[in-house]
């Protein structure tokens, strides 16, 4: 069986203590054979996820939700890809949310994903549309299509629709594409059904352990 990428993307939620609450909660998911789990909280929480995740041996791994698009240096508020790449196997770059409320173009999110690269993280961008590509080289990125309108809606897109995308998106090159967009426990096997998806970004439904565990259980 091919194996299907799971990624959680936590946003900007949840405090310290809320987190060590999730983990405990979050601690007796059992991960079928074929998929692969990543959970991306925000910075402030990858070392303290970082710590439990290896102490308890849970079976996942953690990411960051963005990196700098510099190395290390005069950057104030940035984070660079070495300094990521202490607790995280994986990074996040171009989420629509950053596209639209700080502006992020496509010429910022190569500059992120050269730094990812030179320090060999595991990539995702996420992109909307084929426009978003632009710019990009397929090797070693993982591309999340997210359908603005399917982000955090509650309406999912048409199962139809992300097959007709995520093709397109592999006919340019790109060999593992996964959705996001209102993913859930119900819908879940849907989508990861589809011939072209690799994968699913779960966004709202990662905060809560037992949606996490839920979705999990019902991937195969
Ligand atoms: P929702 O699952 O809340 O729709 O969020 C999707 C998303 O933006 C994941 O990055």
């Amino acid at each position: 069986m091919k194996n299907k990428l799971l990624a959680f993307n936590w946003k900007s939620n949840k405090t310290k203590i809320e987190t060590k609450d999730w983990l405990v909660d979050a601690s007796s998911v059992e991960v079928p054979e074929g998929i692969q789990v990543v959970v991306f909280p925000p910075f402030t929480l990858l070392d303290v996820m970082n710590g439990y995740i290896r102490v308890n041996s849970l079976p996942f791994s953690i990411g960051a939700q963005d990196v700098s698009p510099y190395g290390k240096g005069a950057y104030t508020g940035e984070v660079s890809a070495e300094q990521v790449k202490e607790f995280s196997e994986y990074v996040l770059i171009g989420h629509s949310e950053r596209r639209s409320n700080l502006k992020e173009d496509n010429e910022l999110i190569s500059k992120k994903v050269d730094q990812a690269l030179s320090q060999e993280l595991k990539i995702i961008v996420c992109v909307s549309s084929l426009d978003e590509l632009s710019g990009l080289k397929p090797e070693g990125l993982v591309i999340a299509y997210e359908p603005i309108n399917a982000i955090g809606t509650g309406n999912a897109s048409d199962p139809k629709d992300v097959e007709e995308m995520a093709k397109k998106i592999k006919d340019v090159g790109f060999q593992n594409v996964i959705y996001g967009g209102s993913v859930n426990s119900e819908n879940i096997k849907t989508f990861l059904d589809l011939p072209s998806i690799d994968g699913a970004l779960i966004g709202g439904e990662s905060l809560d352990p037992k949606s996490f565990i839920n979705i999990i259980g019902n991937a195969v």
